[in-house]
């Protein structure tokens, strides 16, 4: 089968990774892709938004399966159009997309639904927000109700810090994302993601893992894509996914076919685990990244045939996939200043000597130039390592960084570390 990967992240290297591994595969593109995917794929220069080419370029190179690892096309309708024009797609409907395209959409949903979540209330109007803000508590969860690239959500400690928050989105401080704001209440616990799969009918769990969102080590400092994860999330225990499956993940799914925008694709559910149960924080419409580098890691199958399953609505038929048993554990290198403007242009050595050791470094944002790999984005490199333990696999990835030169690089000495205190803990117990 011939297949097109749109995307150009670290997500998007390990999906081409294991694509790659596929006996199905005859042939990988990947559009635009990065010099870490170009091992694997024939890297296309076409933009994931610019739809019309890239159904012309599916079309016209007879590609059977067309892997979407971003949410922005998604959004935007590309798998739509792929399938109005008779392409195969892993990815959801926009319709069904609005689940990460709009956060009112889905709080909604889940009141529709009796899902677990926080609660709100939605706001097109600046003034009513301000008064709104009476029935919350502080802190107090401030949204963008569209897609900002991770950055539209802020938790203001104090009233005065809410109100300005209030007058930022509104006053177009998150672009067209802030045109609506929900408001939500606080909810204390521990995060974790957690995937599913699902063709619209069928839904099969893909596994979990644990991010890390702040750019600093101890969880300190501003928000970022995630500057690495691990999985299996240990707090996901094999009763609390029960209940993520049958009171939210299961709901969510038919609720979306009984309202005419069946969900197409990987549904990525961000969760904050709290005293009273699992509660949904937010969906994503397609792989975490760089939770999808340790899903990858993990992932033992066919991706194609998965994927391709999904995507014609047979999943009822698929083998359950299966997912090695060890913990995989990714530690992103950004390049300094991220998640401001990064320094592009550092050079990167050593990629070669850390995939010796064991590890898989996956590249988001990196350029070749002169034959040799720099620096062009934020996060730059994603290392994975894989371990019987959380603690293993962080040594091994940790020792695989080691192994890399990147002079104007950075990264988070501790990522897994709530697992690994798990760990010791119950050592000592
Ligand atoms: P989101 O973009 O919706 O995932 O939000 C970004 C981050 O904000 C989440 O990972 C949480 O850490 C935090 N967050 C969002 N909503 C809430 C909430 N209702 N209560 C507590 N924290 C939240
Ligand atoms: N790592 C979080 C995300 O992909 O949204």
């Amino acid at each position: 089968m011939i297949v097109l990967l749109i995307g150009s992240g670290g997500r998007e290297h390990a999906l081409a990774w294991r694509l790659a591994q596929s006996p199905r595969l005859t042939k990988l593109y990947a559009a635009p892709g990065n010099p870490g995917i170009a091992a694997h794929a024939e890297c296309i220069d076409l933009d994931p938004l610019h739809v019309e080419l890239i159904v012309a370029f599916a079309r016209n190179e007879n590609v059977g399966l067309v892997v979407v690892g971003p949410e922005q096309p998604l959004v935007e309708g590309l798998a739509d159009q792929l399938r109005a024009d008779g392409v195969l797609v892993f990815g959801p409907s926009k319709a069904a997309a609005q689940l990460e395209g709009s956060k009112g959409f889905t709080k909604d949903l889940c009141a529709r639904a009796n899902i677990p979540t926080a609660a709100y209330e939605r706001f097109t109007d600046k003034a009513a927000a301000l008064a709104g803000l009476d029935q919350f508590g502080l802190p107090v969860v401030i949204k963008a109700d569209g897609l900002a690239a991770g950055k539209g959500v802020v938790i203001p400690e104090t009233r005065a810090d809410a109100e300005a928050a209030i007058e930022d989105m509104f006053g177009g401080g998150f672009g067209t994302a802030g045109a609506e704001v929900v408001i939500e209440e606080f909810m204390t616990g521990e995060e974790a993601s957690f995937f599913a799969l699902t063709d619209g009918k069928s839904i099969m769990p893909f596994g979990s893992a644990q991010d890390h969102k702040r750019v600093g080590d101890g969880d300190t400092g501003p928000n970022t894509g995630g500057m690495g994860a691990y999985s299996p999330a240990t707090i996901v225990t094999p009763e609390i996914e029960a209940r993520v499956m049958a009171e939210i993940i299961r709901p969510t799914v038919e609720t979306m076919a009984a309202e005419g925008m069946p969900y197409s694709g990987v549904l990525f559910a961000g969760l904050m685990l709290t005293a009273e149960g699992p509660k949904l924080i937010e969906y994503n419409c397609r792989f975490g990244d760089p939770e999808c580098q340790v899903l990858m890691a993990r992932f033992e199958g066919c991706l194609i045939s998965l994927l391709a399953d999904v995507a014609e609505g047979r999943l009822a038929e698929a083998p359950v996939p299966t997912m090695a048993a060890q913990t995989a554990l990714t530690v992103v290198m950004a390049a300094a200043g991220y998640p401001g403007t990064p320094q592009k242009g550092g050079t990167i050595d050593g990629i070669d000597a850390a995939e010796a050791a064991g590890a898989r470094v996956f590249q988001a944002g990196t350029a070749l130039r002169d034959g040799r790999i720099v620096a062009n984005g934020g996060r730059v490199l994603a290392v994975t390592a894989t371990g019987d333990s959380v603690r293993a696999a962080q040594q091994a990835a940790y020792a695989a960084v080691e192994a890399i030169h990147f002079p104007t690089g950075f990264y988070r000495h501790d990522i897994g570390w709530r697992a690994v205190e798990r760990e010791r803990a119950a050592d000592l117990a």
